[in-house]
């Protein structure tokens, strides 16, 4: 197998637009929220200062009520559709109008873990930022206080086209005066591997409705066209909230340390909601109908990552992994292979994500399943290795799939190779 290190910096170097990153050029003009988060931890292996930047330009577009949109607009696009001008959130700078899951907690937790007393600094100056986050998802989420944290959008979730929304999505009548729009992303990417037309007037369904309240987060919550349980954010939700407590331990951040550890309590309660007990695993859920979702995924799969469930919860979900696994070439596919609706090729229902992976590794290393975090480490570097910085890949194949030149997918395979990234830097000084 081919070592990409060079070429997973050029392409994190050939996404900069100068203080932040682009997912890839062209398809993804913007600043999203995870993408960043994971692509500040690869550009943490080679350049520091950099990886600070990347997330103090995300935390400059937080909103007063401490939200950090899924998207930052700082320069208009044409080629993009949603542009700020559908979503009109009258913010400055322009952004998106809902999240996406708060992984920056833990990106930062790695790299002061890992790092100096100038990461320690950084972390502290964020560190009020990082509250405002979490207490905005644990309001405006979860207003009543149930513990199970709720998403608005598909899009919220980072999963935008995963069959857990269909429940919700099937749901929704598209209004008559639905605004017209031109997709974009169908000129840049074969359309089999986009989501379909129906999907897409949905998702702008959500987003008419949401601006129309002015983007009153309460009433959304409350009122909206979609409201669903994630298993995708609710565990990465609970990890980062966890980690933003090591942070405020290791930061002597000692007012943080009681309310950090409510939520934690509460959100490790809620998930139990999201378990399935005919699928026997942690499945999306609509909180108003209380539907499950009737497959496992690779965010399911997070549980590890989240630290919930009892003993035999958590040995039915390593009984799925190790079936999922043997199911398919290449882990962790985004959507149950084993399952009718599995699609290898279309984005979340089926291609392997590095992002999930890496975090998926770490769960189960954390959980003690080492084979298990094992193969899907050797998968993940495979593909990467075979195919380059693709978007997401095929579980079946191994082809790289979507956009080309991805940065969240160079960061974690620097994150991976993290020993040679630093041993290569230092011969080349
Ligand atoms: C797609 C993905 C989302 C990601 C964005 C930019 O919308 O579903 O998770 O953040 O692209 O890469």
């Amino acid at each position: 197998m081919e070592c990409r290190i060079e070429e997973a910096i050029k392409t994190i170097k050939m996404n900069d637009r100068g203080g932040f990153t682009v997912p890839t050029n062209r398809l993804y003009p913007y600043q999203w929220n995870w993408d960043s988060g994971f692509t500040a931890l690869g550009i943490w292996h080679f350049n520091k200062w950099r990886a600070w930047l990347e997330i103090m330009a995300l935390l400059d577009a937080q909103w007063e009520d401490g939200m950090v949109p899924h998207i930052v607009f700082r320069q208009n696009d044409p080629d993009y559709f949603p542009g700020p001008g559908v979503w009109q959130t009258n913010t400055e700078p322009a952004s998106s109008g809902h999240s996406q899951p708060p992984v920056l907690a833990s990106m930062i937790l790695r790299m002061v873990q890992n790092g100096t007393a100038y990461d320690m600094r950084k972390a502290r100056e964020v560190f009020p930022r990082l509250m405002a986050y979490h207490r905005w998802f644990a309001s405006a989420r979860d207003p009543q206080g149930t513990g199970v944290i709720g998403i608005i959008h598909p899009w919220e979730s980072g999963r935008d086209n995963c069959p857990d929304w269909d429940i919700g999505m099937n749901a929704i009548t598209v209004p008559g005066d639905l605004i017209a729009y031109k997709r974009r992303d169908t000129s840049h990417v074969d359309s089999d591997q986009r989501p379909t037309q129906e999907q897409y007037d949905r998702f702008i369904t959500i987003v008419q409705f949401a601006r129309e309240t002015g983007w009153d987060h309460r009433r959304i919550h409350a009122e909206g066209p979609f409201l669903m349980a994630d298993p995708g954010v609710q565990f990465i939700f609970l990890r980062a909230t966890r980690d933003l407590l090591t942070l405020a331990e290791m930061l002597d951040m000692t007012e943080a340390i009681s309310e950090l550890r409510r939520l934690i309590e509460q959100v490790s309660k809620g998930s139990d909601w999201l378990w399935n007990d005919k699928v026997g695993g942690y499945c999306a859920r609509d909180i108003r109908t209380g539907v499950f979702s009737d497959a496992i995924t690779n965010a399911s799969m997070l549980c590890f990552y989240g630290d919930v469930g009892s003993p035999e919860q958590r040995a039915s979900m390593a009984a799925h992994c190790r079936r999922i696994l043997a199911a398919c070439q290449f882990g962790m596919p985004s959507w149950d292979p084993e399952h009718a609706d599995f699609e290898p090729r279309r984005y979340w229902r089926g291609p392997v994500w590095a992002i999930m992976n890496h975090m998926l590794i770490t769960g189960l290393a954390d959980a003690g399943e080492e084979m298990l975090a094992q193969r899907i480490t050797s998968d993940t570097q495979k593909l990467i290795e075979s195919q380059g910085m693709a978007e997401y890949f095929d579980p079946m194949e191994g082809t790289g799939l979507g956009g080309m030149d991805f940065s969240w997918t160079a960061a974690i395979y620097l994150d991976h190779c993290r020993d040679r990234v630093a041993e290569l830097l230092k011969e080349t000084g």
